[in-house]
C-alpha cells in the first residue's frame, strides 16, 4: 500500500453555526480516566443493568480470545422488557410501526412483553433450547424484534439474514449455522412492489436440511404454498401459546447471536456476539451518543438485517426503555419526503440514517423538507460509511436546523456497538463535518503503517484497535482460525479493522473507506469474491473480477469485469443477463452497475487479481507499480475495454 498525505480539515474552529457547548477537555478527563483502568469502568457500568448474578471477573484475555463478566447471569430479553414491565414504562409505547401506505401498529412495553412471551413458548414447543440456532428471514415489522427477543428469552441464538438477500445467500448462512427452526413471512413490500419471501425461503430450504419447523407471518396476505409438516402459520400457532415463559439465565459468554458479513473471501463471516459485554457495551454506548430519555422518540432507518438494527434498533434502546420509530419502505416512496412526514407525525427527537440515505435525500432538494415541522430533532446520527463534509452540513443545516449535533458513529458488525463517535449523553466535543471525532471511553485507537507503527498526524494509515473492548466479537462462527488470521494477525497484538483512517492534529479521527477487498454499496458490506463467485456460477463465465467505483449518492458501486468461456459471444444481452445473474445470486444490493467483457485480467505472478490496477485504468488514475504483475498486455485490454465502453456511452448518449 502506499501511505500518502490525505487533506483534511485541521482546525476546531467550527465551519458552522452552533447552539450547543462542547467541551473537549471534560471529554478527554473522562476518556482518560476510563482508559487508565478500562475494568473498573466497566465494571461501573454493568451494574446499571439487572443480573441475576454478577460476575467473578471483569476481563479474562487470552489474546485474541476474550471472557467479559466471567460467571455473570443476565438475560437480554430480560433486560429489554421484564425490567421495564415491572416499572409505569408497561404503558410506554415501545414501538410505533408504519408501512409504506400509512398501515400503523402501536405496541406499548407491556404488548411487546406479552407477545415475546407468547412466541417464545410457541419456540419452545418446536424444541428450541438454550444454544439452538433460530434463522429469521422477515421484513421490518414487529414480529422481526419480537423474535430476537423470544430467542433470546429461551437463551438461542438467532441469525438473522436481511430479507434483500437472495435464497442462494440465505441457504448458505442458514446451513453454517445448522437452524432448526426459521421464521419468515409470505411476502412485503418495497416501492409498492411486492416481494414473495415465502417463495424465496422455499427455494432455499431444499438445500438447508437442518430445518424442521418454518414458521410464517401473514404480512403481505398473498397465497403461499405452505408444507404439511414444516410449514405453520405464525397466528395461528399463537392462539395456543402460554402467557409467560422464564427468561433462561445465561452466562455473561453464552452467545446471543450470529450474524453473517461480508470479509475477503468467498464465503461470508458469521460474527459471534456474546450476551453479558454486548449488552452493558450497548446499553452504555447508546446513552453516550444519543443522551436518550423517557421523552425521546427514536427513530434508526437501519433494517434489523444489519447490525445497526440488532444493536441500535433491538438491544441498546430497548434495553433503556426507549420509545422507537418502526418504518418498513423506501425512504422516498411513494414521495420524496415520506421521512419528514415520519419524523413530523412522531415528534422523533434522535434521527438515525445513513450518508447514502442522507445525500439521496439532499438530492430530492429542501423543498420537501420544507413541507414539514421537524423541530422536535435534537439529535441527528450517521453510520454505514464516511460522511462527506457536504452531506454532513446539509443534514445540519436542513434537516437538524442547525441546533442538532451530528453524531457520526464508525462501527462494524465486529464491534457490536459505537467505538469511535461524538458523545451528547455523556460530553460533546466540538464537531468537524465528515470527522467521527474521537473514540468513546476506554476505546484506544490508533492508525499504523504497514509494519504496524503509528504513522504522524495527517498521514493516512490502517485504523487498528489496541485493546479488547466489550462489545468485541468472540470469534467466527465455527472458524476460530480464521478470526485470529483476519482480525488479529496483521498488526500482532491489535485488532486490525479493515479501514483506512487519518489522524488530524487534534487527535480527531477521520474515517477514508476500505483497506480491504470488500465494498460499501450504500453502506452495505459486500466482498469482491462473493461477487465473482456468483458471476463465475454462471455457465458463460470463466474467470471475473469486481470493483468498486467512487459513487455520488451511493458512496460505492459495482463495477465488474468478465471472461467469458469459449464459444460465448461477449453481447449486450449476455450483459443484462450476467448482472440479473449476481442480483439472483446474492440480492439486489448486488447488482453491478456494468460489466466488462475482456480476455485477461491484471493479475500477480501467484495469480491474484490486481483490483487496484482495474480502478487506476476506470477511474483514470496513475496505475503505479506494477513489477508485481504477470502479464502487461492485460492491462492494455482492460484499458481498451473500457475504452470502447466509453464511446459506447458517448455513441447512446
Ligand atoms: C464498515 C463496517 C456499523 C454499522 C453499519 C455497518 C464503515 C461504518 C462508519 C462511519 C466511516 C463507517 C467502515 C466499517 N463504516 N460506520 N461512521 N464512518 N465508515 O456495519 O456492515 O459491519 O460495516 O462500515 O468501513 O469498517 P458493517
Amino acid at each position: 500500500m502506499h501511505l500518502q498525505k490525505v487533506k483534511i480539515l485541521e482546525s476546531t474552529a467550527l465551519p458552522f453555526k452552533q447552539k450547543f457547548s462542547p467541551n473537549l477537555k471534560k471529554y478527554l478527563e473522562i476518556y482518560e480516566e476510563s482508559i487508565r483502568d478500562p475494568e473498573k469502568f466497566w465494571d461501573r457500568e454493568a451494574r446499571k443493568l439487572e443480573w441475576f448474578r454478577t460476575w467473578n471477573k471483569v476481563l479474562e484475555w487470552d489474546p485474541p480470545f476474550a471472557r467479559w463478566f466471567v460467571g455473570g447471569l443476565l438475560n437480554a430479553s430480560y433486560l429489554c422488557l421484564d425490567r421495564h414491565v415491572k416499572t409505569w414504562r408497561r404503558s410506554k409505547v415501545a414501538i410505533y410501526w408504519e408501512d409504506e401506505v400509512g398501515n400503523t401498529r402501536t405496541l406499548s412495553y407491556s404488548q411487546l412483553y406479552s407477545e415475546v412471551n407468547r412466541l417464545a413458548s410457541v419456540l419452545r414447543k418446536f424444541g428450541v433450547r438454550k444454544g439452538d440456532r433460530v434463522a429469521v428471514y422477515l421484513p421490518l415489522i414487529p414480529e422481526l424484534p419480537m423474535t430476537l427477543l423470544a430467542s433470546a428469552r429461551l437463551g438461542a441464538i438467532h441469525t438473522v439474514v436481511f430479507s434483500g438477500f437472495s435464497s442462494q445467500a440465505l441457504a448458505d448462512r442458514v446451513n453454517d449455522t445448522q437452524a432448526k427452526v426459521l421464521i419468515t413471512a409470505d411476502g412485503s413490500f418495497r416501492r409498492g412492489k411486492l416481494l414473495s419471501l415465502k417463495k424465496i425461503v422455499d427455494a432455499a430450504l431444499e438445500k438447508c436440511p437442518s430445518v424442521e419447523s418454518v414458521i410464517v407471518v401473514k404480512r403481505a396476505n398473498v397465497d403461499v404454498n405452505m408444507q404439511k409438516g414444516r410449514d405453520y402459520w405464525y397466528h395461528e400457532l399463537l392462539k395456543t401459546a402460554r402467557d409467560y415463559v422464564e427468561p433462561v439465565p445465561m452466562e455473561s459468554n453464552d452467545p446471543l447471536y450470529i450474524l453473517y458479513t461480508s470479509g475477503t473471501t468467498g464465503k461470508p463471516k458469521g460474527i459471534v456476539h456474546n450476551t453479558g459485554a454486548y449488552m452493558v457495551f450497548n446499553h452504555a454506548a447508546y446513552k453516550w451518543a444519543f443522551n436518550i430519555r423517557d421523552e425521546s422518540v427514536y427513530w434508526c432507518t437501519a433494517d434489523i438485517g444489519w447490525v445497526t438494527g440488532h444493536s441500535s434498533i433491538v438491544y441498546a434502546p430497548l434495553s433503556h426503555a426507549a420509545t422507537m420509530v418502526l418504518y418498513e419502505g423506501a425512504p422516498d416512496y411513494p414521495t420524496p419526503d415520506r421521512w419528514w412526514e415520519i419524523i413530523e407525525k412522531y415528534g422523533v427527537t434522535i434521527f438515525y440514517t445513513s450518508p447514502t440515505a442522507i445525500r439521496m435525500l439532499m438530492g430530492y432538494g429542501e423543498k420537501w423538507l420544507k413541507k414539514h415541522d421537524l423541530s422536535s430533532l435534537e439529535i441527528l446520527g450517521s453510520v454505514g460509511e464516511p460522511i462527506n463534509p457536504e452531506a454532513w452540513i446539509w443534514y445540519y443545516k436542513n434537516v437538524g436546523g442547525e441546533k442538532c449535533p451530528i453524531v457520526d458513529t464508525w462501527w462494524q458488525t465486529e464491534t457490536g456497538g459505537f467505538m469511535i463517535s461524538p458523545a451528547p449523553g455523556l460530553v460533546l466535543v466540538p464537531l468537524k463535518p465528515g470527522s467521527a471525532t474521537l473514540p468513546l471511553p476506554t476505546i484506544e485507537a490508533e492508525v499504523v503503517d504497514d509494519h504496524g507503527k503509528s504513522v504522524p498526524t495527517g498521514v493516512k494509515g490502517y485504523l487498528v484497535l489496541k485493546k479488547p473492548w466489550p462489545g468485541m466479537l468472540m470469534t467466527l462462527y465455527q472458524d476460530p482460525q480464521r478470526y485470529k488470521e483476519v482480525y488479529w494477525s496483521k498488526f500482532p497484538g491489535s485488532y486490525y479493522t479493515g479501514d483506512y483512517a487519518i489522524r488530524d492534529a487534534d487527535g480527531y479521527f477521520w474515517l477514508l473507506g476500505r483497506a480491504d477487498e470488500v465494498l460499501k454499496i450504500a453502506g452495505h458490506r459486500i466482498g469482491t469474491m462473493e461477487l465473482e463467485s456468483a458471476l463465475v456460477s454462471h455457465p458463460a463465465v470463466n474467470e471475473a473480477a469486481a470493483i468498486g467505483k467512487p459513487h455520488e449518492v451511493k458512496g460505492e458501486s459495482i463495477l465488474m469485469f468478465a471472461i467469458l468461456k469459449q464459444g460465448h459471444e461477449p453481447t449486450t444481452q449476455l450483459k443484462q443477463e450476467l448482472k440479473k445473474h449476481v442480483r439472483e445470486v446474492i440480492g439486489p444490493v448486488a447488482t453491478p452497475e456494468e460489466i466488462y467483457f475482456v480476455h485477461s485480467l491484471p493479475k500477480t505472478r501467484s495469480g491474484k487479481i490486481m483490483r487496484r490496477v482495474l480502478k487506476a485504468v476506470l477511474m483514470d488514475m496513475p496505475i503505479g507499480d506494477l513489477s508485481t504483475l504477470e502479464d502487461e498486455a492485460s492491462v492494455e485490454e482492460v484499458k481498451k475495454a473500457y475504452e470502447e465502453f466509453k464511446k459506447l456511452l458517448k455513441g447512446s448518449s
